[in-house]
C-alpha cells in the first residue's frame, strides 16, 4: 500500500516576504521560484497580486515562466493569495492563470476578536461572503483554498459552518492558519481532527495546515495537524515569516523523512536541495539563519564536545541522526586556480544549477579569476556567494566605483569612497567615524542622503581559513514612509529593506551591502523610475 502523501504548499514568496526587510525583487522572486520548483515544492504561494501592480507582475511571471514545463516535467500549482473581495480576486485571477495548474487562495478571518474589530463583520455577514467570494473564485478556476484567519482561536463549531459553506461554494482546500502562534500541539491537532470527524464534505477536499511559530511551536502543530489527518502543509524556507515566522519547510519535511517510524508518509522534496535553497532565501532576504538553526543553522552538523566527536568517529550514528548529505549540506571543493578555464567552471555553474547567459558568465568569470588569485580553493559556496554579488542584486542605482579606509590604534578611523550615480556622475567623500565601516556609511550617506536607520549588520566568512569571502547582510529601515498593504487597507509606514554583498576585503562587502539596500530602498519610494533588472536563468530539472 502506497504511503499517504504530504502536499508541501510553500508561501516563502507570499507570507516569508511579510517578514519585515524580507522584500525582494521581482528577479530575487523568479529565482526562488525556480529554485523551490526544483525543490519539488507541489504548491508555491507566489505572492499577494492586489498588494501593489509589481506584485501582479511578479506572481505574473512567476506564473508563466515557473508554472510551466517545456520538457514535459512536473510543475507545481502556482497560487496567488487574496482578501474575500471581488477585486483581489480578480487580480490573483489575473496574474496565475497563465500556470499550468493555477491556484487562488482566498481568506476571510473566524475568529471573534478580528471580526468584531478587524472586519466588523457580523458572523452571518462572514458567512455570506465566504459563500460568495469562494463561489466567485471559483467561476475563473478550478482549484480554490479558502482560509478561515486564525482559525487557531475560532470557534469550532463556527469554524465547521463555515467550512461546509466553503465547501458547497467549491473550495477544493481548507486551509486552517493558526495566524498568531497561539495553540498548543495536542490541541491543533484535536482542531483537525474535529474538523475532518464534523464537517459535512470534507471527503471531498485537502485539508492543509499553516501555522506560525509565536510561541516555537509552529513545526510541533503542523506535524500534530498532520498527524490528525491534514495532507497539506505550509511553510517557508528557513521559517520566515509575519513575527517570529512561519513553519520551516526543511523542518517539517526532514522529521517525516527521518521518523518514517512515525509518520510512513511521503512527500515530493528533494531534500538534497534544501541547503541550496536555505542560502538563497537568507541571501535574498537578508535574514540571516541561525546557527543553531534546525536542518539549515551552520552548527546543524557541527560537533564541538570531545565526547560527541569521538562517538562520530567510531560511529556517526551516535550522535547524528540526519547525514549532512540528505540535505545537501556537503559542500564540495572545486580546485580551479588562476590558469583554469572557462569550461570548468562553467560546467560547476551548470552542475549547481546555473545557466548564465554569456554577459553573466563574463562577469562571473572575471571575479572568479580575481578571487583565484586571492584563494587556493574555491568551494561551491565561493562560488554562490559571487553570484548573489554580482548578479542576484537589486537595480543597482548608486554604484561602488572605489573604496579607501584607514584604520587602526593611531588615529580616526577614516574612509574615502567614489559613487557613481544614476545619470553616470562621479562622487567623491570622505567621513571619519568610529570604525572604518561607520566611515565608510557615512561617506556613502553623504553622497545618498537618503534618510534611513541601520537596524542589522552581520558579516560572516564563506567558508574557514584566512583567506576566505567575506558576506556581509545588513536591513535598513527607511525613514520616508512608503504605502503598504495592511490585512483589509493600505496605510503608510516605514518599511525595512536588506542588502547583501561579499568580497574578500571585509569593508568592500559593507559597502556594497549597504548600498545594494539602499538602493532597494530608492526603487521602492519611486525615486528613479521603474526597475529595469537583468535576468538570471537556472537550468531547472537536472
Ligand atoms: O496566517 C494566516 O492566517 C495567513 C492566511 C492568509 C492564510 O497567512
Ligand atoms: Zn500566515
Amino acid at each position: 500500500m502506497s504511503k499517504p502523501y504530504i502536499r508541501i504548499f510553500d508561501t516563502t514568496l507570499r507570507d516569508g516576504e511579510q517578514s519585515p526587510g524580507a522584500t525582494m525583487t521581482s528577479v530575487e522572486k523568479l529565482e526562488v521560484a525556480r529554485a523551490l520548483a526544483r525543490l519539488g515544492v507541489d504548491v508555491m504561494e507566489a505572492g499577494f497580486p492586489a498588494a501593489s501592480p509589481d506584485d501582479l507582475e511578479a506572481v505574473r511571471r512567476i506564473a508563466i515562466e515557473v508554472g510551466n514545463s517545456t520538457d514535459g516535467s512536473r510543475v507545481p500549482v502556482i497560487c496567488g493569495l487574496a482578501r474575500a473581495t471581488k477585486n483581489d480576486i480578480d487580480r490573483a485571477w489575473e496574474a496565475v492563470q497563465y500556470a499550468a495548474h493555477p491556484r487562488i487562495h482566498t481568506f476571510l478571518a473566524t475568529s471573534e476578536i478580528h471580526m468584531a474589530y478587524k472586519l466588523k463583520m457580523t458572523r452571518e455577514q462572514v458567512l455570506e461572503r465566504v459563500r460568495d467570494m469562494v463561489s466567485y473564485a471559483r467561476s475563473l478556476c478550478e482549484d480554490v483554498e479558502y482560509s478561515p484567519e486564525d482559525a487557531g482561536r475560532s470557534d469550532p463549531e463556527f469554524l465547521y459552518r463555515i467550512l461546509e459553506v466553503a465547501i458547497q461554494s467549491g473550495a477544493t482546500t481548507l486551509n486552517i492558519p493558526d495566524t498568531v502562534g497561539y495553540t498548543l500541539p495536542a490541541e491543533f491537532g484535536a482542531l483537525i481532527a474535529g474538523i475532518i470527524q464534523h464537517v459535512p464534505g470534507i471527503e471531498k477536499c485537502v485539508v492543509s495546515v499553516h501555522c506560525h511559530n509565536d510561541l516555537g511551536l509552529a513545526t510541533a502543530n503542523t506535524l500534530a495537524g498532520i498527524q490528525a489527518g491534514a495532507r497539506q502543509a505550509e511553510v517557508t524556507i528557513n521559517g520566515i515569516g509575519e513575527r517570529a515566522g512561519n513553519t520551516a519547510l526543511e523542518e517539517v519535511v526532514m522529521a517525516l523523512a527521518t521518523r518514517q517510524d512515525g509518520f510512513e508518509m511521503e512527500t515530493g522534496i528533494d531534500t538534497t536541495q534544501i541547503t541550496r535553497v536555505s542560502k538563497l532565501v537568507s541571501n535574498y532576504t537578508s535574514i540571516v539563519v541561525q546557527p543553531n538553526k534546525a536542518i539549515v543553522g551552520a552548527n546543524a552538523f557541527a560537533h564541538e564536545a570531545g565526547i560527541h566527536q569521538d562517538g562520530m568517529l567510531k560511529n556517526n550514528q551516535t550522535y547524528e541522526i540526519m547525514r549532512p548529505e540528505m540535505v545537501g549540506a556537503t559542500h564540495s571543493k572545486l580546485v580551479l586556480g588562476k590558469h583554469s578555464g572557462r569550461h570548468a567552471l562553467k560546467a560547476r555553474l551548470v552542475s549547481l544549477g546555473y545557466g548564465l547567459q554569456e554577459g553573466e558568465m563574463d562577469q562571473i568569470f572575471e571575479r572568479f579569476k580575481a578571487l583565484a588569485d586571492q584563494k587556493k580553493v574555491i568551494t561551491d559556496a565561493d562560488l554562490e556567494a559571487l553570484i548573489s554579488d554580482e548578479l542576484y542584486q537589486p537595480r543597482e542605482l548608486f554604484v561602488l566605483d572605489g573604496l579607501q579606509v584607514a584604520c587602526g590604534t593611531m588615529g580616526m578611523p577614516t574612509a574615502t569612497i567614489r559613487l557613481r550615480d544614476p545619470a553616470g556622475g562621479m562622487h567623491v567623500q570622505a567621513s571619519v567615524g568610529t570604525g572604518p565601516v561607520d566611515a565608510t556609511y557615512k561617506a556613502i550617506d553623504a553622497i545618498i542622503q537618503a534618510p534611513s536607520t541601520l537596524q542589522e549588520f552581520v558579516i560572516h566568512a564563506v567558508t574557514e581559513g584566512i583567506d576566505a569571502l567575506g558576506e556581509v547582510t545588513v536591513r535598513i529601515k527607511g525613514e520616508n514612509p512608503s504605502r503598504v498593504l495592511a490585512a483589509q487597507s493600505e496605510i503608510d509606514q516605514p518599511r525595512t529593506f536588506g542588502g547583501y554583498g561579499a568580497d574578500t576585503d571585509i569593508i568592500v562587502a559593507s559597502a556594497k551591502a549597504y548600498l545594494a539596500a539602499l538602493n532597494k530602498m530608492l526603487v521602492a519610494l519611486g525615486q528613479y523610475g521603474p526597475v529595469e533588472e537583468t535576468s538570471v536563468q537556472t537550468v531547472i530539472n537536472q
